[in-house]
């Protein structure tokens, strides 16, 4: 016995990892079809030893499906998200399109777990990458003390933007050894290669990129706390995969670093990497890995109740396919399906 899911994107960078994701967890699937566009239509993929055909994604084809697990770009599951969840499916949506719905619960199952159990629309956002790492060490800081204010560097690597952009990367670098000309950038918004981009987003007319506005509302929304005052800088970084964050927290009351510390050691999903790792924590390290990696946790000397943070996460997996298969586990035992 198990769950019919339907993997919609499964072609792409994050649903590629998705099906790993739920074999590792050994997903109960009674049955499962995976759905992308008409490009992909008829490929061949594997998936728990057995070789399926990728389907292009249809209404019929959500006829009994129960989950749908769907990385497809916002545009995509605007229509099809909705189509799903009209057909009887419980969607859990990567995409960007459903976060801010105030019908629409945001989950990181170490955080709010608990939104799930109102699910209006039949449709659960999984949160941006660059959120779901930051409140994952947020959530066991807060409950220590109030958060007032969080201040966010990122550096973020190529495979944010899928599959295309860790092709352009690999391409560029590839031309950099050989001293060839660099390919013209498609993916991102600019050489990558031993470069840093803070404008690979979609620009506001605030000045803020739309990675940053999501890093601003998402937060509040999954912490539950629309007071908390998040002032983030994102950059891409000319990283395969595995985002960093320079993270500075404000508390209403002092948090001491042995006080974070022993939160973050005992916290759901979080891995405290203590100063004498001697090469420090690094998106290499994580790669592959499931949990966000805290480290370097530091009192602000410029600020009495704040603390200095470096946290970093997989952001294939533990930022988008392991949350959401992570959602789906949480499901099952409110549906009790399996
Ligand atoms: N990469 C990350 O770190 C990350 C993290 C969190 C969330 N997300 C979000 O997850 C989503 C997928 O990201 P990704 O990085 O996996 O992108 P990707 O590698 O570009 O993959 C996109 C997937 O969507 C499918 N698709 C595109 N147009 C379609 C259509 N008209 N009908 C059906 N399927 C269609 C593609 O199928 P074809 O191969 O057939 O074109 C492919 O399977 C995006 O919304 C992204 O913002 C990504």
């Amino acid at each position: 016995m198990g769950v019919r899911l339907a993997v919609v994107g499964a072609t792409g960078a994050v649903g590629e990892l998705m099906r790993q994701v739920l074999e590792e967890r050994r997903f109960p699937v009674e049955s499962i079809r995976f759905l992308a566009s008409s490009k992909s239509a008829n490929r061949s993929i594997h998936f728990a030893g057995k070789e399926y055909t990728v389907q292009e994604v249809t209404p019929e084809a959500f006829q009994g499906v129960q989950i749908v697990l769907s990385s497809t770009p916002a545009s995509i599951s605007r229509h099809w998200s909705l189509i799903a969840a009209q057909m009887g499916a419980i969607v859990i949506d990567n995409s960007s399109a459903w976060r801010m719905d105030p019908e629409v619960p945001l989950v990181v199952p170490e955080v709010n777990a608990k939104d799930l159990q109102s699910i209006p629309k039949g449709i659960i956002a999984n949160p941006n990458c660059s959120t779901i790492q930051m409140v994952v060490a947020l959530k066991p800081l807060y409950q220590i003390s109030r958060i007032k204010r969080v201040i966010v560097a990122t550096y973020q690597a190529s495979s944010g933007k899928g599959a295309k952009g860790v092709n352009e990367l690999d391409a560029q670098i590839r031309a950099l050894g050989q001293n060839g000309p660099i390919p013209v950038a498609t993916a991102h918004a600019g050489t990558l290669a031993g470069n840093v981009l803070t404008m690979d987003w979609k620009l506001g007319d605030d000045g803020y990129t739309e990675e940053e506005i999501k890093m601003i509302k998402e937060t509040q929304k999954i912490m539950g706390d629309e007071q908390i005052r998040v002032s983030p800088t994102c950059a891409r970084v000319a990283v395969r995969s595995g985002h960093s964050e320079a993270i500075n927290v404000e508390f209403e009351t002092p948090v001491s670093v042995e006080q974070a510390k022993n939160a973050l050691r005992q916290a759901p999903g979080v891995v405290l990497v203590e100063e004498n790792n001697p090469t420090g924590l690094q998106p290499l390290h994580v790669a592959g890995q499931d949990h966000t990696f805290v480290g370097r946790i530091r009192q602000d000397p410029s600020c009495a109740h704040a603390l200095n943070l470096w946290v970093v996460a997989d952001n294939l997996r533990k930022g988008a396919a392991t949350n959401a298969v992570q959602i789906a586990q949480e499901l099952l035992k409110i549906k009790k399906w399996a």
